[in-house]
C-alpha cells in the first residue's frame, strides 16, 4: 500500500488495514499526543474524533460548515473555526500536525490551500492529505452494466450550488504535492469493505450521491432507483460489498 519500493509491508502500512479512514489518517499524521492538530474541512467530526484519541492538546476543526457535532463544540480540546481552508485563521508556526481527509476535490486553488497549511505548520511538521477516488467505487450488483453507467455519470458530475466534485481526486494528489513547498514523504492507498447498506451507512451516502448525478436524466433515475433496491436487497441478504480506495499522502515540512 505504499509506493516506496519496499516489498514488505512497513509498519505503518500494517496498522492501515482493517480500520476506518478516520483512524488510518490519524496514523499516519504519527503522534500526536500533546500536540496541536488541525482537521482540514472536519465536516461533522469524524476526523476530529480520532485525532482525539490520541490524546492531542487541541484540535483545530476548520471547515467553510457548520456542521461539526454538538459534543465536539462543546470539548474543551477542540476549537471550531467556521472559515475556507485557503485562509486558515491561525498562526504561522503554530501547529504540529494536519490532516485534509476528501477535501481538496471543492478547492478552487489546491495549491493556495497548500501553501497556507505549510504556513502555520511548525518546521518539520506533518500533513497527511488524504482523498477517495470515486472512479473506483465498487458495488456489489446484479446489474454490472448498470453500476458501470451510474458510476461513470456520478464520477463526471459537478454538483450544482457552487459545490465542486472531482471523481478522481485520490489520483491527483500527488501533483498537488509535488507542485507544494512540502516534501513527499510516503503514499499510502487502501480500500475499506462496507458491507451495510441502510441509511447510516457509508454506501449509502455515496449511493445518494449516484442518484443525484442522474437527476437530468428521469429514465436513468428510474433505472437507478431500481439499481438502490437491489442493494438494499444484496445486504439483507448478506452479500453486498462496497469500497472505494483511498490515497493519502504524508507531507514534511522542512526543518
Ligand atoms: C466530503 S466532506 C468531508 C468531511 C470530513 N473531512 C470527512 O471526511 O468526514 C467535505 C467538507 O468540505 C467542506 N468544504 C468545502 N469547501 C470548503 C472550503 N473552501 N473551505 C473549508 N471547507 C470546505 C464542506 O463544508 C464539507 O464539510
Amino acid at each position: 500500500m505504499t509506493n516506496r519500493g519496499a516489498t514488505a509491508p512497513r509498519a505503518a502500512d500494517r496498522r492501515l488495514c482493517g480500520v476506518s479512514r478516520f483512524e488510518n489518517v490519524t496514523t499516519l499524521a504519527g503522534a500526536v499526543e500533546g500536540a496541536v492538530v488541525l482537521d482540514l474541512a472536519c465536516g461533522s467530526g469524524r476526523t476530529t474524533r480520532a485525532l482525539l484519541e490520541r490524546g492531542p492538546r487541541l484540535v483545530h476543526a476548520v471547515d467553510v460548515g457548520s456542521t461539526l457535532d454538538d459534543d465536539l463544540l462543546l470539548d474543551p480540546r477542540v476549537r471550531a473555526h467556521i472559515t475556507g481552508l485557503e485562509d486558515l485563521p491561525l498562526a504561522t508556526g503554530s501547529v504540529d500536525a494536519a490532516v485534509s481527509l476528501n477535501a481538496v476535490e471543492h478547492l478552487a486553488d489546491v495549491g493556495a490551500h497548500l501553501a497556507e497549511v505549510h504556513r502555520v505548520l511548525r518546521p518539520g511538521g506533518t500533513a497527511v492529505l488524504a482523498h477517495s477516488d470515486w472512479d473506483t467505487a465498487l458495488f456489489t450488483s446484479d446489474d454490472d452494466a448498470l453500476t458501470r453507467e451510474l458510476l461513470d455519470r456520478f464520477v463526471a458530475h459537478v454538483p450544482g450550488g457552487g459545490t465542486r466534485g472531482d471523481g478522481f481526486a485520490g489520483r491527483k494528489l500527488l501533483r498537488h504535492a509535488a507542485r507544494s513547498p512540502f516534501a513527499v514523504e510516503s503514499v499510502h492507498s487502501w480500500a475499506d469493505p462496507h458491507r451495510r447498506f441502510d441509511e447510516d451507512s457509508v454506501a449509502w451516502k455515496v449511493a445518494t450521491g449516484i442518484l443525484a448525478a442522474t437527476g437530468d436524466d428521469p429514465a436513468l433515475t428510474a433505472r437507478a432507483a431500481g439499481w438502490v433496491e437491489g442493494l438494499r436487497a444484496a445486504a439483507r441478504a448478506g452479500h453486498f460489498l462496497f469500497t472505494v480506495t483511498d490515497v493519502a499522502v504524508v507531507l514534511r515540512k522542512h526543518e
